[in-house]
């Protein structure tokens, strides 16, 4: 095989900034998303859903619909078939409760209460239309203030909702300094570039789904409940998804495609239209976050509260774990967190890219920058004093931690030495005030369970299986980079799959854990086929590898070595060949190490520096310069890396100061359901993103020093930019976004 030199200089491609092996399909549109799918015979469903956020649907114009040319057929809970499950039980965290169609009850805004299926997407449309629901409508809650309180008994995925360490009241009395804050962040919605959607064909029992997932087996197997067939009998193909960010860890209204394809008995594609998608499958919950912080005299923290108020749907428990933020990064003597909840007339919020860390490091970040201020310390070197040796929630020490290195290197590429300490100290050339502000970034390691499969096959080609998730994140290349090296073949040689039910389980593409789950089952199937195609070489005389046995074999570029004599060794072909094997498989499972983690905290880090400028006159906010170093294990592919890390800041960006959903309080309608008033950066609001690669060995998280990046980049950020905006303007605002009417509602005089 021909060396393509320099990138095989350490025989890896682990580290290599190779461009997305499916890039060409995407660029050329070539990749097939969901929708993209058309089996013969295939009808359009189209949701009809509910403009009220509370009560009972009174009348459906079943008849106008039905009546409609092209009209197959109108679900609605009068004729909606039986289901094996109750969609409102629930046995796992992630098996939210949903709308099935199941009663006449609304619950809340944009809920699904009928579905139209017809011969083309226009007269399901129509007919959905002509069904002109009427309601009985009650009085809604749609915001944090005026409901019921209570005590989640955990929030996230069962952490407990209140922490206290330590006398957080006396830690506050005897402190130098201390601040009281509040800090609200809106809901927000994940708008994914491609709606949730599916295309659903039955044989029987068994069923075809092409639908966007975030998790294969956990659909498969919700599904497989609901419909009450076996789990094996449903082939889900989900090779792309337009973006999940959390959302599309459940499969919620496109159970009504399926559902729809087997009452009709004909194939029938399924998607929710833009504004459908503020209501059943998903939100970030809105917070109140109070924070009580103290500091001696020397700027040591000697206590941190840290209080959340949040809210769930009135019918199923998501509790945004926003206090998480405050777990993780700063010493005090004291630390307590508490979360309570209400409930609202809203859908049940979920996941979304960095939930709680995302929340939580603005409010967090935002405190830290008011203490500092409090004190007169500048916020690096007040961030600096009171950085964490040990994890303040468990005591325990970090697995790895090079963020001091990334408050350095982020500081020195910023320039943040030459910042002035007082606000409204920097204009630029055109009179605009300038400011910058940093915060600090972290996000746990989360590693699921997958499991993988290697092949090395007679003509030197390799193949690697798992049922991998690629959101856009590029699970693509980097999961075949790991499985590459660990089979010894160069990833040109390397047939991967992914995406695929019938694949070995890949686990979720969530909490940042993918590369480190998917790929550590990656691994582990490449190390057990180079070791079965071993141990056939060193039991062949023939073969110059016969004996070598304690010293050793190592698999590079489709060839087996002597660990102790690299001049001695042999093709894989040629192993195969003599042993006369078309091929050799291996297998392998990855899985978090519990031992590792009980020792170990386990956390990636980072630092952000972010510089705004504010127009005096108009209080318009731009983001015009942000600078972020991330430490975060290994990185198995810095291009990817470094395109997850920009995403993440702009986000950031987007938390601090664009991003919100309008909840209208009276009827509990989202008054901005689309991507036009649903403001997310574009290009011009964000002209300069740098994002440095901190190079971190942390031999614990798991055996490839993974720890995962594709959250991160949202803390830090968020908080980065608000602090930016106070030390352009000298006005704190603490309602996020930031807008300009809150702004210039404090304006100092000039
Ligand atoms: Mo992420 S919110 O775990 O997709």
């Amino acid at each position: 095989m021909a060396e393509p030199a320099i990138l095989r200089r350490h025989g890896s491609s682990i580290g290599q900034p190779l461009t997305r092996r499916d890039g060409p399909l995407k660029v050329t549109g070539a990749a097939t998303y969901a929708t993209d799918n058309n089996p013969p015979g295939l009808l359009h469903a189209v949701l009809a859903t509910s403009t009220v956020a509370r009560g009972r649907v009174a009348f459906l114009d079943v008849a106008a619909a039905r009546a409609h040319p092209g009209v197959v057929e109108v679900i609605t809970p009068a004729n909606r078939p039986p289901l094996a499950q109750d969609p409102d039980a629930k046995d796992s965290p992630f098996n939210f409760r949903m709308e099935l169609l199941q009663d006449d009850r609304v619950r809340y805004a944009g809920q699904p209460v009928a579905v139209v299926v017809a011969e083309t997407l226009e007269a399901a449309t129509e007919g959905a239309l002509l069904l002109a629901p009427r309601y009985e409508a009650e009085p809604v809650q749609a915001e944090l203030d005026g409901a019921e309180v209570f005590l989640p008994s955990t929030i996230g995925v069962g952490t407990p909702s209140a922490l206290r360490n330590g006398d957080v009241e006396a830690g506050l009395a005897a402190a130098e300094a201390r601040i009281a804050a509040t800090y609200d962040t809106p809901m927000q919605y994940h708008n994914a570039m491609e709606p949730h959607s599916v295309v659903a064909a039955w044989e029987g029992d068994r069923l075809t789904l092409d639908i966007p997932t975030q998790g294969l087996a956990l659909t498969q197997a919700r599904i497989a409940g609901l419909f009450g067939v076996p789990p094996e009998g449903i082939h889900i193909r989900s090779p792309f998804l337009g973006g999940g960010f959390g959302s599309k860890l459940v499969s919620g209204p496109q159970v009504l495609g399926i559902l729809a394809a087997r009452m009709v008995g004909r194939p029938v594609k399924f998607a929710l239209r833009r504004e459908q998608m503020y209501g059943p499958v998903g939100h970030r919950a809105p917070t109140r976050q109070t924070f009580r912080l103290g500091a001696d005299a020397t700027g040591a923290l000697t206590a941190i509260a840290h209080h959340v108020r949040t809210s769930s749907s009135r019918f199923d428990d998501f509790f945004e774990p926003a206090a998480q933020a405050s777990h993780a990064l700063y010493a005090a003597p004291a630390l307590e967190t508490t979360t309570e909840a209400v409930r609202l007339d809203t859908g049940t919020p979920t996941f979304m890219r960095a939930p709680g860390e995302a929340s939580g490091s603005i409010a967090l970040e935002s405190a830290m920058d008011e203490m500092a201020e409090a004190l007169g310390m500048d916020p690096l070197e007040f961030r600096l004093r009171n950085y964490a040796e040990t994890e303040p929630s468990s005591g325990k020490p970090f697995s790895s931690k090079a963020l001091r290195e990334c408050y350095a290197r982020g500081a020195a590429a910023f320039g943040w030495a030459g910042r002035p300490r007082a606000p409204r100290g920097m204009r630029d050339e055109n009179g605009l005030l300038v400011g910058w502000g940093m915060g600090t970034a972290t996000f746990p390691v989360h590693i699921f369970q997958a499991r993988a499969r290697a092949v090395l096959r007679r003509d030197g080609s390799g193949l690697a299986e798992t049922g991998a998730h690629d959101m856009g994140q590029g699970a693509w290349t980097a999961l075949a980079q790991i499985a590459a090296d660990s089979m010894g073949l160069g990833i040109d040689r390397l047939e991967f799959r992914a995406g695929d039910s019938t694949l070995p389980d890949a686990g979720i593409a969530g909490g940042s854990g993918h590369t480190a789950t998917a790929g550590s089952a990656l691994r582990a199937a490449g190390e057990d086929v180079v070791a079965k195609l071993a141990a056939l070489a060193m039991a062949d005389e023939r073969s110059p590898l016969f004996g070598a046995g304690n010293a050793g074999v190592v698999a590079r570029d489709g060839r087996l070595l002597r660990r102790d004599d690299e001049s001695r060794g042999e093709a894989f072909e040629s192993v195969l060949a003599r042993a006369g094997l078309e091929e050799i498989e291996g297998q392998g499972q990855g899985a978090a190490d519990p031992a590792a983690q009980e020792r170990y905290a386990m956390h990636a880090h980072g630092a952000v520096f972010a510089e705004v400028k504010v127009d005096p006159e108009l209080g318009q906010v731009r983001a015009t310069r942000l600078v972020g170093a991330f430490a975060a294990g290994n990185v198995i592919n810095p291009r990817l890396v470094r395109s997850q890390y920009l995403g993440g800041m702009i986000w950031g960006v987007s938390f601090a100061l664009h991003e919100a959903a309008v909840m209208d309080p009276r009827s509990g309608r989202v008054m901005n359901a689309n991507l036009a008033e649903y403001h997310v950066p574009v290009n011009a609001d964000v002209p300069s993103l740098e994002a440095i690669l901190v190079e971190e060995h942390d031999p614990h998280v798991n055996a490839l020093g993974i720890k995962g990046v594709g959250e991160i980049g949202i803390t830090g950020s968020a908080g980065a930019v608000a602090n930016a905006v106070w030390h352009a303007t000298g006005v704190r605002v603490r309602q996020f976004p930031v807008a300009i009417e809150a702004l210039i509602a404090d304006w100092p005089q000039f």
